[in-house]
């Protein structure tokens, strides 16, 4: 029996997760790991931590399914996207700490960059914002002494995270690989969406020495190997995917049309527009949905969200609201709905589709009747709400009709969550069995990669429903609602002067 195993690395926590050959999950371990704020706006990971919590999860997985290095056919790897790592080729040490997706610097090379607006939508698929790696990696740039020179002479290499654990595993300084896929460097803001390779104008336009850039690599093929001296060494990577990317293809969502929500730390909604690249009008992103070895580039327009699960996390780490994530929806369920209370969590500003860096979160509408409860439900109901604005503009740029989401990720195991998602987007939501899809999509596309998974549509026959839920309230309530929200998004916009 082959079995494949799935490095997640989220931006809250570093995940394994092995399957079975015949797709099922067999075992998990995950570790949460720091979140480090060095000032407002500003959103740090330790590259090393990333790296040694990484190893320990494989460990900790393989252990509990009582398995060997020698059961493991191959290795896929998925990873929260944009968070941007240098390090020295020479020693393997990051010259700064990651800066993560979510963090805002680099607004003085936005404003610069807006003029080119346009161009860079053109070739990119992408609006400018601090969010895509390339402005993080100019800020490194212009920040760490002397570190530009030292990039164009080839002696420290830029990676998103995927890139960190492929050098590391396939052998760090002994040889390393440095190498991306090419679902991840379509977030850089420095690649050719159209060709999948870097675009020269991109890396003049952000002053970026394209000697530092990994080789781009399709989705499913080969990576590497894991070197000598690693658990799982000798073992191929033959799959690698954006966290996005990668739950769409845990979900099998392999048809143009095909809708997918992920309800992590942030929230994202993709909709796989096939070979064609669709343009949006109104905020979404254009982003390659996976490249099979041999194969045509894939696509997908996204809505990202940058705050969801992340909005509860700060309920229990920074109010002390709750003790544990779960108990948002036992304190929810306490009330019948929002008592008119909305909360706007524009804590990284607000990304699609409003794009406005100068919002900031907004809890409205309280009164001296407002419980936790209301604080708790209203919590919830921001990513519902978040995600009905995204899907509105993806069923208008799209073109599809979009009546189904297939729900996944952690805050998907809510049913409040899931029914008002169905009430406010008017549209069924399926959870799957696999909620972790991401790590699905990881295994699944290394898993195709090494030949222990035949076909897509062998993979499409692994998915299976866990539970649906249909829209229940009437289409007046729901625009009442979505216009009450509407009001709560004014008052976030524009905060920042
Ligand atoms: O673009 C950021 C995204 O990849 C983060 O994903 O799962 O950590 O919310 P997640």
């Amino acid at each position: 029996m082959g079995y494949v195993l799935a490095l997640d690395e989220g931006t809250t926590s570093t995940r394994a997760v092995i399957f079975s050959e015949d797709g099922r999950t067999v075992a998990s371990a995950g570790q949460e790991f720091e979140q480090i704020f060095p000032a407002a706006g500003r959103v740090e990971h330790d590259a090393g931590v990333i790296w040694r919590t990484s190893r320990e999860v494989i460990g900790q997985a393989l252990g509990t399914a009582s398995l060997t290095s020698a059961d493991i056919s191959a290795v896929g790897i998925t990873n929260q996207r944009e968070t941007t790592v240098v390090w020295e080729a020479a020693t393997g040490q990051p010259v700064h700490n990651a800066i993560v997706w979510q963090d805002t610097r680099g607004g003085e090379y936005v404003a610069e960059l807006r003029e080119h607006a346009e161009e860079i939508a053109e070739i990119t698929g992408l609006p400018v914002n601090t969010y895509f790696s390339g402005i993080k990696l100019r800020w490194l740039f212009d920040h760490v002494d002397g570190l530009r020179e030292r990039a164009a002479a080839g002696e420290v290499l830029f990676g998103t995270i995927d890139t960190w654990l492929l050098w590391n595993l396939t052998g760090g300084v002994h040889g390393g690989v440095h190498v991306t896929d090419v679902t991840n460097a379509s977030r850089t803001l420095l690649m050719d969406l159209s060709t999948g390779q870097w675009s020269q104008r991109m890396c003049q336009l952000l002053d970026i020495p394209a000697a530092c850039l990994p080789e781009i690599r399709p989705s499913v093929g080969t990576f590497g190997t894991i070197a000598a001296g690693q658990l799982l060494a000798g073992v191929p990577i033959a799959g690698v995917l954006g966290d996005q990317q990668a739950a769409a293809f845990g979900q099998c969502r392999f048809s143009p049309g095909d809708t997918k929500n992920t309800y992590g730390t942030g929230c994202f909604l993709l909709t796989n527009t096939g070979e064609e690249i669709r343009r949006s009008a109104n905020g979404l992103v254009s982003t390659v949905a996976y490249q099979i070895e041999g194969q045509p580039l894939q696509y997908a327009l996204e809505g990202s969200i940058a705050v969801a699960g992340a909005l509860v996390q700060w309920l229990r780490d920074n109010l002390g609201l709750i003790r544990t994530a779960d108990e948002v929806n036992v304190l929810a369920s306490e009330v019948s709905d929002n008592g008119d209370v909305y909360f706007v969590p524009a804590f990284s500003g607000l990304y699609a589709p409003h794009w406005r860096a100068d919002a900031r979160g907004a809890l409205i509408g309280m009164t001296r009747f407002t419980s936790r409860g209301h604080i708790a439900r209203a919590a919830l109901e921001a990513t519902a709400f978040q995600t009905a604005e995204v899907l509105d503009v993806m069923r208008r740029d799209s073109g599809y009709t979009i009546n189904r989401i297939a729900a996944d990720g952690g805050m998907c195991a809510s049913d409040i969550l899931m029914q008002f998602q169905a009430d406010i987007a008017g549209c069924e939501v399926v959870r799957p069995q696999i909620i972790e899809a991401t790590a699905a999509g990881a295994a699944y596309a290394a898993g195709l990669g090494a030949g222990v998974y035949g076909s897509l549509d062998e993979l499409t026959g692994y998915w299976q429903a866990d539970a649906s839920w249909q829209p229940s309230i009437t289409a007046e309530d729901r625009q009442q609602l979505l216009s009450r929200w509407s009001q709560a998004i004014e008052r976030s916009l524009g905060w920042v002067e």
